[in-house]
């Protein structure tokens, strides 16, 4: 059985023959598997948290969907049925005791592909019914392997709505309408979090320090948001013109946080998701803006199996609102790696088929 491999330590990924590792549990064969900047700093051999479950190699993949091929002992599952597994899994904290290892507190969590667990860049896998869910909808096969990026979406929306219940932030007229929501970045996860919140009604605008492609200009265009350049001239003034009152954001860079807390207006809320680089490496003061203008900053990663649950009705009953299948815009096979490590020029989302 094919799998694609991470030997810890040396850069690039190979496909590997392997044979099941899990014993028990709902055998399930893998459809697609989608790639994501993680995945790209494990194949580059620059994700400093990686683990291998066993020895020192980690069959990686994180996002995935598959279909039941034995449900085992399960009578939650029955052969054929479309599901989702989580990456992340519990250790023995309190949080993760109730299912929010998504806010583990000591750190004793594995992810699947990512640290101290095998993931399911492989054609089959056996998992814990606990870990899986159904995805009722069979319509969506090929874009339900965007769950797992959905539900970081569903967890930022959960705390956007934790952060703005501290004080009224609604618009005059009870909507949002009057709200700029800035998203930094513009790649598959920027354009997800840009469909979730445009149900709530934000002028959205997406950012990015380089022009865009077509293709995502005309996806931005189609729920009616607008993208900026940060390194056009007028960047500065239309910043002025529509300051942020949320920003979300999806690179991962300290400068956009110095940045956004000198700009959003008063109470203004700032969700960070990226990871990609390092906080505060400069020591600058943003103190002072953050505690003047009494700006919520929260930190946002991975999600509880409701935010999972969400990200599929999310995407089910919007298949036909958002252009999902647009996102995708490579479908290669296991033994095209190269692809794993490089992201091509104007890619969005690129998956595998098993
Ligand atoms: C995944 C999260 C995970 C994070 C850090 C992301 O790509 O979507 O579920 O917690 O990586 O490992
Ligand atoms: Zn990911
Ligand atoms: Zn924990």
């Amino acid at each position: 059985m094919k799998a694609i491999v991470k030997k810890i330590g040396q850069k690039g990924v190979f496909v590997k023959d392997t044979d099941f590792i899990e014993n028990l549990g709902v055998t399930i064969r893998t459809l697609y598997t989608g790639v994501c900047g993680t995945d790209r700093e494990i194949a580059n051999d620059a994700l400093p948290f990686i683990r291998a479950e066993n020895g020192n190699e980690l069959i990686i993949g994180h996002e995935a969907i598959g279909i039941v091929e034995d449900p085992g002992d399960s009578d939650q599952f029955k052969k054929g049925d479309l599901v989702v597994p989580m990456v992340r899994r519990p250790g023995k904290c309190q949080l993760c005791k109730i299912g929010h290892q998504d806010y583990c507190i000591d750190g004793d969590f594995v992810e699947a592909g990512i640290r101290g667990k095998n993931g399911f860049m492989r054609e089959k896998f056996r998992d814990d019914e606990k870990f899986l869910l159904k995805v009722k909808d069979k319509e969506i096969q090929e874009i339900g392997v965007l769950t797992e990026p959905t539900k970081n979406v569903m967890k930022i929306m959960e705390t956007f709505k934790f952060l703005s219940s501290r004080v009224p932030w609604y618009c005059g007229d009870s909507t949002f309408s009057c709200k700029n929501l800035y998203i930094y970045g513009t790649g598959s996860e920027a354009l997800l979090i840009s469909f979730v919140f445009s149900t709530l009604g934000f002028n959205i605008f997406l950012v990015n320090r380089h022009p865009v492609s077509d293709k995502i200009q005309s996806i931005i265009n189609g729920i009616g948001a607008s993208f900026l350049d940060s390194s056009s001239e007028d960047y500065e003034n239309k910043l002025s013109r529509n300051r942020p009152d949320v920003i979300i954001d999806a690179v991962g860079s300290s400068e956009i946080l110095r940045k956004s807390v000198e700009k959003i207006n008063n109470n203004g809320i700032i969700i960070l998701f990226g990871t990609s680089g390092q906080l505060m490496e400069k020591n600058e003061d943003i103190t002072g803006y953050i505690v003047d203008k009494n700006i919520s900053i929260a930190g946002s990663v991975d999600g509880s199996k409701e935010n999972y649950r969400e990200a599929i009705e999310f995407i089910s009953s919007n298949k036909n609102r958002f252009p999902f299948k647009d996102l995708i815009t490579g479908i290669g096979s296991p033994e095209n790696i190269d692809k794993i490590a490089k992201k091509d020029k104007d890619e969005i989302k690129y998956i595998i088929k098993w």
